[in-house]
């Protein structure tokens, strides 16, 4: 069993933690993302997690996404000092969260800057091995499914499986170059433009945007939106009042089974982040992969033999860890 570390970052001002009041809140709203910085600017420790899925900590990057975008070489350089602390920590594997993946081309940066035997899982392999399986439930008995962010780490991987498995696909980015290649091989249609997913009977969102991209005018009558983004790209709470014949699917969750972490991540109970189950897996179950295989574009096979594996029931995903988990800083 290897200590794991889990990074992470403010998914908007309500992950904050000074944003617990309401004046807090409006504050961050209308300084943020300079203030964000200036209150933190060195990644901590958010909590510890011990147990069963063995010895873990969740570490904070103190950066929103709209800062992300603005200052991509700070962000990843906090991404770094965050890895850096999860090793001081004693941690041997190292799991990337959210939007920590994308700013590090997919983890790839990282490797030649940390010790060859530190572990690096950007956790989208079981990511994308639980929402192809997914999504060749959903789409059962239903034609189109168009993937935005098709192009992407765990979005090249699902159109791969899904094409293999003969779904009727359209895939979606804003590369068209890469589009072109993605179509090529998985035999399907490509656009480069969102509003092309109005004839889409299913939507798998897989975007690294921070933006809001999906309003209730994309989507055809009956429509089912499966969205995995962090933070969200689907306006989940303007389409659920205007239509009623759409349905959700928050996908890149995984049923966790009583499993604790001392933080909370804004997930319904009882589940968390596959991409997080993906880290604590490789910790405890002496998987033969290299950080090579974990990181950048996944590779189908290793998503789908992830995700076959926890299916069959890891124990960590049987038992209840120990209540121990707290917060500490
Ligand atoms: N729930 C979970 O457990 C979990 C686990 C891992 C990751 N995630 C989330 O999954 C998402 C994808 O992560 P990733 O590592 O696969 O990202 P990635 O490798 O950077 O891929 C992003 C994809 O989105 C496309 N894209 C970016 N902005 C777009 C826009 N405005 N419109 C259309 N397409 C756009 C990119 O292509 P172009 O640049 O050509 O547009 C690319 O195809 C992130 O939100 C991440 O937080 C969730």
């Amino acid at each position: 069993m290897k200590k794991w570390a889990f990074i992470v970052h403010p998914r908007d001002v309500f992950d904050l933690k000074v944003a617990s009041s309401s004046l807090g809140r409006t504050i961050l709203r209308l300084l943020s993302p300079k203030i964000a910085i200036s209150i933190f600017n060195a990644p901590r420790v958010l909590c510890s997690v011990n147990g069963i899925a063995g010895d873990g900590i969740l570490v904070t990057v103190p950066i929103l996404p709209a800062t992300m975008y603005q200052r991509p070489k700070y962000a990843r350089q906090k991404i770094l000092e965050a890895v850096n602390l999860g090793m001081k920590n004693g941690c041997q594997i190292v799991g990337l969260g959210e939007l920590t993946a994308p700013f590090t081309d997919g983890g790839r940066w990282l490797l030649d800057k940390i010790p060859p035997d530190i572990l690096i899982t950007t956790g989208n392999s079981l990511t994308a091995g639980n929402s192809a399986n997914d999504l060749l439930d959903i789409s059962s008995g239903k034609d189109l499914i168009a993937l935005i962010g098709a192009t992407g780490s765990i979005g090249s991987a699902v159109a791969k499986i899904l094409a293999q498995e003969g779904k009727n696909l359209l895939l979606v980015a804003r590369n068209e170059k890469k589009l072109k290649l993605m179509a090529k091989e998985c035999g399907c249609h490509y656009s480069t433009a969102i509003d092309d997913i109005r004839n889409a009977d299913v939507i798998g969102v897989f975007t690294s945007s921070s933006e809001l991209l999906i309003s209730s005018d994309h989507l055809k009558h009956n429509a089912v939106v499966y969205d995995i983004t962090q933070p969200s790209n689907v306006d989940e709470g303007t389409i659920g009042q205007e239509r009623e014949d759409v349905a959700f699917v928050k996908g890149g969750l995984i049923f966790a089974n009583g499993i604790r972490i001392g933080a909370d991540l804004r997930l319904p109970e009882g589940k968390m982040f596959s991409c997080l189950a993906e880290t604590i897996v490789l910790a405890n179950n002496g998987l033969n992969f290299s950080s090579y295989e974990l990181t950048g574009p996944v590779n189908p096979e290793i998503a789908l033999f992830l995700s076959d594996r926890v299916k069959e029931g890891f124990p960590i995903f049987q038992e209840p860890l120990s209540e121990k988990a707290g917060m500490y800083f």
